[in-house]
């Protein structure tokens, strides 16, 4: 991907409260844009396996001067899990973290959905920031603020709303992103363009082998239009009280066919 996309901002805006996303190149190296969003001295970076070895130290270089550390889970759906959570807060304590710690969520929405629900347990709710590393995380699940884990029961079962600082959109990592994993976050966006913007279904249509063919401009475009719709919804109704439960378009079959194959035959994406 070159890198002479300027970068795009949405505010959400919740009524006084509001965050940046941002989208576009480089921006997990560019600190002096996040950077200003850390209140403290004390950051927990959390990531997994796969994520990690590309991205983390472009991370962590914008933390010099800070207390830092890190918490990576294994890879997969399966260790978005209290056990982790507990490891979290734990990574928290060692940590020595204060109120005005943040966490910062490095990858896909597992880690940024696990992530998010520490940073709401660690004090009774710190900071966090999410930087999202797959299609779908950008377009959906870092923004909005529902956390939360899986338990056996059923997945999602425990979480809290509790918005990030801020959203980091850093489009190069997508260059890593596994087709499917790409693919999959693609769905969701249709799905959103389906639920409330015909315009952008359209957009979608007309553009669809180019963004199946990871066309940088039209990529962002796609990106920021899903996050402005999903930005209005979420800023009308933050909690899911009435609007916002129209997100969960397509997740009641979605959701059974990704239990019926055991969370291992489809991605969530392909359920949607
Ligand atoms: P994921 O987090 O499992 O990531 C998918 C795969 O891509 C993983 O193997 C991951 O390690 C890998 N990966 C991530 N970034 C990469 C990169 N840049 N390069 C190479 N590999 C990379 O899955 P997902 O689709 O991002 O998120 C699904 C999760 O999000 C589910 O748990 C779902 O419940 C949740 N979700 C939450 C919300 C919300 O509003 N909070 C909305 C939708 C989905
Ligand atoms: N992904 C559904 C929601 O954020 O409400």
């Amino acid at each position: 991907m070159n890198d002479s996309h300027p970068t795009t901002t949405i505010d959400v805006a919740l009524g006084e409260r509001r965050y940046p996303v941002w989208i576009g190149h480089n921006l997990l190296a560019d600190r002096d844009r996040w950077r200003a969003m850390l209140r403290g001295r004390h950051a927990l970076v959390i990531s997994n396996t796969t994520v990690a070895p590309l991205y983390l130290q472009r991370v962590t270089q914008g933390l010099e001067g800070l207390e830092w550390s890190s918490f990576l889970l294994d890879d997969g759906e399966s260790h978005k899990s209290f056990s982790n959570v507990e490891r979290a807060l734990q990574a928290l304590a060692d940590l020595g973290a204060t109120r005005d710690a943040c966490v910062i969520a490095l990858g896909g929405g597992v880690v940024g959905d696990l992530a998010g629900f520490s940073a709401a347990c660690w004090m009774r709710g710190i900071d966090f920031i999410q930087m999202p590393t797959t299609l779908l995380a950008m377009v959906d699940s870092s923004v909005g603020g529902k956390t939360g884990v899986n338990l056996p029961a059923g997945k999602n079962l425990v979480g809290a709303f509790h918005q990030p600082r801020a959203v980091v959109a850093d489009i190069d990592t997508l260059a890593t992103l596994p087709e499917r994993e790409y693919s999959a976050g693609l769905a969701e966006v249709v799905k959103g363009a389906a639920i409330g913007d015909a315009p952008f279904f359209e957009w979608l249509e007309e553009h669809a082998d180019s963004l199946l063919a990871h066309d940088t401009a039209l990529v962002i475009e796609a990106i920021a239009r899903k996050v402005r719709y999903k930005a209005g919804v979420v800023s009308r109704d933050e909690t899911e009280q009435g609007e916002r439960a129209l997100l969960n378009w397509g997740h009641t079959f979605g959701h059974a066919l990704e239990t019926a194959g055991h969370y291992t035959t489809l991605l969530h994406g392909e359920g949607v």
